[in-house]
């Protein structure tokens, strides 16, 4: 099973995730990093770029890839994935931009630009360490319910619950992209480790589906039961429908301090 990690606050799984991170930079210098836009992991990337700048950690080689991408938002568009990665982190990180990918949602190459992202990513030697947060509709990355379990990377249309989620980023509900490419989550789950973070009650039934319910295409985030090494992080309130807490926290708390997440 995961293994659930209950914590106090998002500043806390940020540690917990930059400690992680960091670890793997130093023993991998040009380590493979998923990186996941939206809320969620935005404390993260804040902790990890605190470290770099701290410890002074050579980031150049560091490569990345992100998860997803709006299809035809003018190039440049501030909401668009890849000025939000740009934003969030490659600039606070200091990665070199030119090793940190986006799926490109231009339309012109839509038709093939599913199948270079998964060539890129092979290339690449995969991701070590993919970051997910999980919508309320379940999804991860934006593999809505009913993606198939062994998608790859390819265009998918957003739900309205989505849409209506996503829509506080633009000036008008109208103005939300209708598709995107994502990773599938065959993908996804080619990644060595997956990183789940979850904060607040709108999560917690799409993370208790996640983490407990039946594998199915009907609930995205059940696919993490089917990776050998998938850690979810969460606060209280997003952990709060989770059947076996005490279990959890049991775990967590007599965990071997070499083992790491
Ligand atoms: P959020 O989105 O981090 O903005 O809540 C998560 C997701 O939709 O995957």
């Amino acid at each position: 099973m995961a293994e659930v990690v209950i914590v106090e606050n998002e500043a806390a799984a940020g540690a917990l995730v930059a400690d992680t991170i960091v670890s793997l930079i130093r023993s991998k210098p040009d380590v493979v990093l998923g990186l996941a836009t939206g809320s969620t992991p935005l404390a993260s990337y804040r902790a990890l770029a605190r470290r770099i700048a701290d410890d002074s950690i050579d980031v150049r080689g560091v490569r990345g890839f992100a998860l997803d991408e709006y299809v035809g938002l003018p190039a440049g568009h501030p909401e668009s994935y890849r000025a939000v990665i740009t934003r969030e982190v490659v600039e606070p990180l200091g990665l070199t931009p030119e090793l940190v990918r986006v799926p490109n949602g231009d339309p012109a190459t839509i038709e093939h630009a599913g199948a270079d992202y998964e060539v890129a990513l092979t290339a690449a030697g995969g991701v070590d360490l993919q970051i997910l947060g999980i919508g309320r509709t379940g999804h991860i990355g934006f593999n809505e319910p009913g993606s198939s379990l062994a998608s790859h990377t390819r265009v998918k249309t957003l739900t309205e619950a989505t849409r209506a989620d996503n829509a506080r980023f633009f000036d008008s509900p109208d103005d939300v992209p209708m598709h995107c490419i994502t990773q599938g989550i065959g993908t996804i789950l080619r990644a060595r480790h997956l990183v789940l973070l979850a904060f607040g009650e709108v999560k917690a039934h799409a993370v208790a589906a996640a983490v407990e319910g039946a594998v199915s295409a009907n609930q995205p985030g059940s696919a993490i039961q089917l990776h050998p090494h998938t850690t979810v992080i969460v606060d209280e309130a997003a952990a709060s429908q989770l059947e076996h807490l005490d279990y959890y926290r049991h775990a967590w708390a007599n965990k071997p301090a070499w083992q790491g997440i």
